[in-house]
């Protein structure tokens, strides 16, 4: 009786483990046949054409309720912001999403020298910890893979806030729901991206997000040191986005739908003097802007900037970078909660 009673046992753990697996194991298949209930953002490539415009469509919803007031979507609801990395946008947009919807957080800034990570608690542990008392998890690491890990770890969905230069999905979703609202479209775009695109997560994720939809030409503007790696190149050009590597300002093509400027990433140089020479490599002026830019084209960046906008660029009406570009970030973040969360 004894032993039958232990073997049950046995198969009851087994296929626990099994189902656990298997569960852990289907959230992580590409996002696109799944939808986004309960599922991880890592990578833009979690998503397609049709994920993209459901979410846009409620963002665009979530974006009309006026003055902002606080929704009881997520009540009951907790997210856990583990940011190994600084940020402002990125940890206040995703606290005031999840909280305009109703829900609260666990905020950890700087948890490798405030979390006990300190004494040597490995990422997995940590994940299943906050698995523990969280509903979504989202994370800022410097390492690229780490997001990986930590959503084959945490039972709960994972989003990723950036991973070193890997990908910011989450901000390439703000940044095409800007030009989206902007052209009602992301077909047939003509852009120009600046600044690091060797380094650049940002602009991997956006890259990877055009790459979705049909007949997009970007225009690639960085010093040689700074171009995408040609692995990069190769993989996105695939994919059918046309990129166009440019090295001058002159070379910029008239009527471009928007211009996503970006900081040479400082703290991806080994050697600090090679970032001095290179950093202002590109600046956008107001004289730039008057003679290059269409009546219509955005001017963005993912912010922070260090010098390579103008000041004087701010007061321009196609400038959204401090506004409507960096406001979208929480109306973007509110509806992905949301469709994560609730269907
Ligand atoms: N855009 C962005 O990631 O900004 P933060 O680093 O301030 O979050």
């Amino acid at each position: 009786m004894e032993m039958i009673f232990a073997l049950d046992k046995s198969i009851v753990i087994l296929l626990n483990f099994t189902f656990e697996m298997i569960n852990r194991k289907n959230r992580l298949q590409p996002r696109d046949r799944r939808g986004f209930f309960l599922n991880d953002v890592i990578s833009l490539d979690h998503f397609d054409r049709k994920s993209i415009l459901k979410l846009f469509k409620e963002t665009k919803k979530l974006k009309k309720i006026k003055g902002k007031k606080l929704l009881k979507i997520l009540s009951g609801k907790l997210a856990a912001l583990v940011f190994f990395e600084p940020s402002t946008r990125t940890f206040s947009s995703n606290s005031a999403a999840f909280k305009r919807l109703g829900g609260q957080t666990i905020e950890h800034q700087n948890p490798a020298s405030t979390s006990s990570s300190v004494k040597g608690e490995s990422i997995e542990d940590m994940a299943r910890m906050f698995e523990q008392y969280c509903d979504v998890i989202v994370v800022r690491h410097p390492v690229i893979g780490t997001l990986e890990r930590i959503a084959g770890a945490a039972n709960v969905p994972v989003i990723n806030a950036g991973d070193g230069i890997g990908e910011h999905p989450t901000q390439a979703l703000l940044d095409m729901f800007t030009i989206w609202e902007k052209f009602g479209k992301l077909t047939g775009l003509k852009g120009l991206m600046a600044g690091d695109m060797l380094n650049g997560r940002t602009v991997h994720s956006l890259i990877r997000g055009l790459s979705i939809f049909p007949g997009n030409t970007v225009y690639l503007l960085s010093p040689k040191q700074l171009c995408l790696s040609r692995e990069e190149f190769r993989l996105y050009s695939k994919r059918g986005v046309k990129l166009i590597e440019i090295d001058s300002l002159n070379q910029i093509p008239e009527d471009c739908h928007f211009w996503y400027w970006t900081r040479v990433q400082k703290e991806r140089f080994k050697d600090k003097k090679v970032y001095e020479k290179l950093k202002l490599s590109f600046i956008l002026t107001k004289k730039l802007v008057k003679e290059r830019a269409g009546k219509d084209t955005l001017l963005m960046h993912p912010l922070p900037r260090v010098g390579e906008i103008e000041t004087a660029v701010d007061s321009d009406q196609r400038a959204v970078y401090l506004t409507t570009e960096a406001r979208n970030g929480m109306y973007v973040r509110m509806a992905l909660f949301k469709l994560i969360l609730k269907g």
